[in-house]
């Protein structure tokens, strides 16, 4: 609940003045997606491209993020809309200060996305599905997570006993089946260039 003896202090320098100097457009590129399905792997390659494109960026990986600032939290519904609120109220921290983020997160419910859009800004916030199926996920199972959920060593995994509501109308939508690691970061780009982000 919000205190209602906070006032909000405003800064000398502001969040447009911390943009010009970096010369961009701070935005979030919200990647969302099951467990497997290439999130951080696409978001490291963007954020290597839009760095070499002279852009100043900060990635936000899931695993990474749940070591330190969610920490306390677990895998219940309540527990993953409280690390989608706060990953929210960082994205927006990191755009006052000018950046363009990437988040990487399962993100799987539908509400809390829609939570993560209202804090961050409509237009600022860029919903890209990272689409890959269960059964291909459950195939490369790269952490080996799939076969301890399956055998009943993890309780609430998203895809086998937790949902993932997929995006009705992402922004972006990127098929790994068919799409190569180059062709999606291009994918990404593209959109940001027809929007006059990167
Ligand atoms: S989210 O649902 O709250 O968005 P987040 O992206 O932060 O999830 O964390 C997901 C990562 O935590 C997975 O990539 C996986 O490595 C790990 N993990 C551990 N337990 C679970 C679980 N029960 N469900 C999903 N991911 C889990």
């Amino acid at each position: 609940m919000t205190n209602k003896n906070l006032v909000f202090q405003e800064s000398v320098v502001d969040a447009s003045t911390r943009a010009l100097v970096k010369s961009q457009k701070p935005i979030t590129l919200w990647l969302t997606g099951l467990s497997g399905a290439g999130k951080s792997t696409i978001a490291n390659a963007l954020e290597l491209a839009l760095v070499q494109r002279g852009r100043h960026t900060y990635l936000l990986d899931g695993d990474n993020v749940r070591l330190g600032l969610c920490k306390d939290l677990g895998f219940s519904d309540a527990d993953r809309e409280e690390n989608i609120r706060r990953i929210a109220e960082l994205a927006k921290l990191f755009m006052d200060a000018g950046l363009i983020v990437i988040t990487a997160f399962i993100s799987p419910f539908q509400r809390d996305r829609t939570l993560a859009r209202d804090v961050i800004g409509e237009g600022k916030f860029v919903e890209i599905f990272i689409d890959t199926p269960l059964a291909e996920c459950e195939r490369r199972d790269p952490k080996g997570l799939y076969s301890k959920a399956r055998s009943g060593v993890i309780k609430n995994f998203t895809g086998i006993d937790s949902a993932y509501e997929s995006p009705l109308n992402p922004d972006l939508r990127i098929n790994t089946l068919e799409e190569d690691l180059a062709t999606a970061v291009g994918k990404i780009l593209d959109y940001l260039d027809q929007w006059g982000l990167a």
